[in-house]
């Protein structure tokens, strides 16, 4: 299955909180501002020291109202530990040959990052169809989503970086948009 069922997580799913936790207790207060905004769906960055203890709290606590999800994956490793963790699902910044091979093998949904054309064109080329576009503000927002939909017929888009309430709807407006992710959502 096409990155081991992403397209199930991204569909249901059309905003994705991104969240840095840097203190455990802060995941309760989290939580619920993501739920009463009708999400159910969070992504734990790997940025923090606490991000692995934040992840089983949210997993703990919330696993049955969200789906937790591991983001900031940036290596081999990091996805060893998402598999041990059972997380729900996997997003990277990024995308490698290893990195997707280790994703494809975890059996978990998993959103590889780009950001320019030829990084695209890789992600094609190892199969995957559903990208993260990342960081979607520096690399052109809106136009840039547009104009890849016209090259790139097909592949759908998760932009993150720079999104918020008052731009995500136009966002989603567009075909190649699936879903959109963010930091606003947990604030
Ligand atoms: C991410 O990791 O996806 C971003 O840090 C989220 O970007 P934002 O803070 O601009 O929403």
């Amino acid at each position: 299955m096409l990155q081991n069922g992403i397209a199930n997580i991204v569909e249901k799913h059309q905003m994705i909180p991104v969240v840095t936790v840097h203190d455990v207790n802060e995941v309760d207060t989290i939580a619920k501002t993501i739920l009463a905004r009708s999400v159910n769906c969070v992504e734990v960055t790997l940025r923090s020291a606490v991000a692995w203890d934040a992840i089983h709290v949210f997993q703990e606590k919330y696993g049955d109202q969200l789906l937790v999800g591991v983001g900031t994956v940036l290596t081999e490793e990091n996805v060893e530990r998402c598999s041990k963790s059972k997380v729900d699902f996997i997003v990277s910044p990024g995308l490698t040959r290893n990195m997707v091979k280790a994703m494809d093998a975890s059996s978990i949904p998993f959103l590889p990052g780009v950001a320019t054309p030829s990084e695209i064109v890789l992600a094609m080329e190892l199969g995957c169809g559903f990208l993260k576009f990342f960081p979607s503000n520096l690399f052109g927002g809106l136009e840039a989503m547009r104009s890849y939909g016209k090259l790139f017929q097909g592949i759908k888009f998760c932009p993150t970086g720079g999104i918020n309430s008052e731009n995500y709807k136009d966002f989603l407006a567009l075909d190649n948009v699936v879903s959109v992710g963010g930091s606003w959502l947990s604030e």
